[in-house]
């Protein structure tokens, strides 16, 4: 049997789940892509053998359970989760925002966290344990205006972080949280160049004044993420923390 480690990604498709799953492939992972639209399509484009899809539908429970009975008939255990799903999807005042729309938020974002990260670990369990990577925001600890219900669901992401920790312990299984600030994905650098354009500026000045939020003056760049996601893979050690991946913007 080989001995490669498998790893699920949800959202393979999307910003940071391209980036990653490239990399884990790059050093040596196999990947369970777990997803829809956009993962489906980019996974497509992938040869590897050492790469699987499983189409589901993140908030939807029946969706969940079942794709994990598919990954349990492509590969006997799991090392690892990484669930990338989520998004603000909406901007609104906390005068405006409508209950539909905040229910979606926390949805996507809450919800689908919950259902892969239970389904994970019962896995997890049977099979001697494993690390669990959430992705949580610097927006789910210092508010950030129009994204209340985003805010909302990414803090419940962080504290769901927490009970996964005290009460997978005991089963091996280890459950961290990456809270990154903005991240230069491809969606991203789109938008810089939108508005960069519409200001009648360059990208470089966009830049600088997104960089000027943080200590360190810079973008994250989405490939920065990989060496905390490959920590948080593989730690022993670190557990039930949420870990601020965002050039000192929080707290300095
Ligand atoms: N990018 C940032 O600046 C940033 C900053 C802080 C935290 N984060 C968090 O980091 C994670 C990855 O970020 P990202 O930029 O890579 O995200 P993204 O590309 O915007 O979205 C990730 C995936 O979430 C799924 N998704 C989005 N909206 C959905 C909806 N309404 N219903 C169902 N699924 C939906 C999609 O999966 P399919 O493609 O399979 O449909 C999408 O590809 C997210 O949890 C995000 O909240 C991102």
């Amino acid at each position: 049997m080989s001995n490669i480690k498998w790893i699920i990604v949800t959202a393979p498709g999307g910003g940071v789940g391209q980036i990653l799953t490239n990399y884990l492939l790059d050093n040596g992972y196999g990947v369970i892509g777990m997803g829809r639209d956009s993962s489906i399509k980019f996974l497509k484009t992938l040869t590897s053998p050492n790469l699987h899809l499983i189409e589901c539908d993140y908030t939807n429970e029946k969706s969940m359970v079942d794709a994990f009975k598919q990954a349990k008939t492509l590969v006997d255990k799991i090392d690892g989760l990484v669930h990338l799903v989520g998004g603000s999807l909406i901007t609104k005042s906390f005068l405006d925002i409508d209950l539909d729309s905040f229910n979606e938020v926390i949805s996507v974002n809450t919800n689908s966290t919950l259902l892969a990260g239970r389904e994970a670990a019962k896995w997890m369990k049977e099979t001697g344990g494993g690390n669990i990577v959430f992705f949580g925001s610097t927006t789910g600890i210092e508010p950030s205006k129009g994204k209340l219900a985003y805010g909302v669901a990414k803090a419940a992401v962080h504290n769901m972080t927490l009970s996964f920790a005290l009460e997978g312990s005991q089963y091996n299984i280890l459950t961290n949280t990456i809270a990154p600030s903005y991240v230069l994905t491809q969606r991203h650098i789109d938008e810089i160049e939108i508005k960069a354009e519409k200001k009648g500026i360059t990208v470089d000045e966009v830049m600088k004044q997104l960089g000027s939020k943080n200590p360190l003056g810079k973008v994250l760049e989405t490939e920065e993420l990989m060496d905390t996601v490959i920590l948080l893979l593989t730690t022993k050690v670190i557990q039930g923390q949420t870990i601020n991946v965002d050039l000192g913007q929080i707290g300095i």
